[in-house]
C-alpha cells in the first residue's frame, strides 16, 4: 500500500511515498527547511507544501520531534511552544485532507529499524537511540512499539542527558570525537543498568560516522548503526500509518499506541 511519510526534523521537514511492504522510497523524496519559528501554523503549512509534490496516496504518517499521544503533541522540546498540547494529528488531517497518524520522531525511526533495518527479526527488548539535535529513544519488545519512552532526557552528572550527549552538544562545544563519545559511553551505561536491552541501534547523523566513535564504547550490551538513516522516519511514520489503518482503536486507544507489532 502507498502511504505518504513526512518527517518533521530540526532544520527539514522530508517527506516521500512509501512502500510500507517492503520499506522503500516510491519517489525521491522532498525537502523544504523547517519553518523558524517552528510554530504550528507554519509547520502545517510546510507539511502541506511537501504533501502537494505527490499523489495516489490514502493515508499519511508524520513525525514530531516529541511525546505523541492520541494525535495530541505533548511536549516541546527543540520546536516551538505552540505545539504543546496541539491536536496535530486533526490540524494535518484537516489540512491535507485525508486520515493523519502522528508519532514521536524517534519512535518512528526505530518502528523503521525493526520493521525493515538493524533490528529486523530480533527478539526481547531492542531499544533504538537517535543521537541529533536532541537524544531521541524508541523502546520495542519483541517487534511491539512501547511508545513515548522519553530516555534522552535522563540525568547525566547533574544535566539533562541531551544537553550533554546529543550530537548538537558535540558540535556547540566543538567536542573531539573522544571526550564526546565518552559522554554517549556514560549515557549508555546508564540505560543499559535501567533497562538491560539485547540490543541498541544508534540513529541520527552520527551514525553515518560511527567508525569515528562506536569502538570506543565498551558497554555490555551490543551496538548496532541504523541502517535506514535519513529515511527511516518517513518510513516509519508510513508503517505507522498503516497500523492506525488496518485496526479498529481499542478502548480510545490510537492502535499504534495499543501494542500492534510494527514488524511483518
Ligand atoms: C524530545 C524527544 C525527541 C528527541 C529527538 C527530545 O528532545 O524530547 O521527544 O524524540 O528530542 O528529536
Amino acid at each position: 500500500m502507498a502511504i505518504l511519510g513526512i518527517d518533521i526534523g530540526g532544520s527539514g521537514v522530508k517527506g516521500a511515498p512509501v512502500d510500507t511492504a517492503t520499506g522503500e522510497l516510491l519517489a525521491e523524496r522532498h525537502r523544504v527547511p523547517t519553518p523558524q519559528p517552528s510554530d504550528v501554523t507554519s509547520v502545517v503549512e510546510a507539511v502541506a507544501e511537501v504533501a502537494a509534490q505527490f499523489d495516489g496516496f490514502d493515508r499519511v504518517g508524520i513525525t514530531f520531534p516529541g511525546v505523541v499521544v492520541d494525535g495530541v503533541t505533548r511536549t516541546a522540546a527543540n520546536v516551538d511552544k505552540s505545539w504543546l498540547d496541539a491536536p496535530a494529528a486533526q490540524l494535518f488531517s484537516d489540512r491535507l485532507g485525508k486520515p493523519v497518524s502522528v508519532l514521536n520522531d524517534a519512535d518512528a525511526a526505530g518502528v523503521a529499524e525493526v520493521a525493515f533495518g538493524a533490528g529486523r527479526d530480533q527478539a526481547g527488548l531492542i531499544m533504538m537511540l537517535t543521537f541529533g539535535t536532541g537524544i531521541g529513544s524508541a523502546l520495542f519488545l519483541d517487534g511491539t512499539l512501547i511508545p513515548n519512552t522519553e530516555f534522552g532526557h535522563l540525568e547525566l552528572d547533574g544535566h539533562d542527558a541531551e544537553s550533554k550527549a546529543a550530537d548538537r552538544a558535540r558540535e556547540v562545544e566543538d567536542l573531539s570525537w573522544e571526550k564526546w563519545a565518552g559522554r554517549v559511553r556514560d549515557y549508555l551505561a546508564h540505560v543499559e543498568m535501567l533497562l538491560s536491552p539485547r540490543l541498541f541501534i544508534i540513529g541520527g547523523g552520527v551514525s553515518k560516522k560511527a567508525d569515528r566513535w562506536l569502538p570506543l564504547i565498551d558497554i555490555r550490551t551490543p551496538m548496532v548503526p541504523a541502517t535506514l538513516l535519513n529515511n527511516a522516519g518517513i518510513i516509519g511514520a508510513a508503517r505507522i500509518a498503516e497500523i492506525d489503518g488496518e485496526h479498529e482503536s481499542r478502548a480510545g486507544v490510537t492502535p499504534h499506541e495499543a501494542g500492534e507489532k510494527v514488524a511483518h
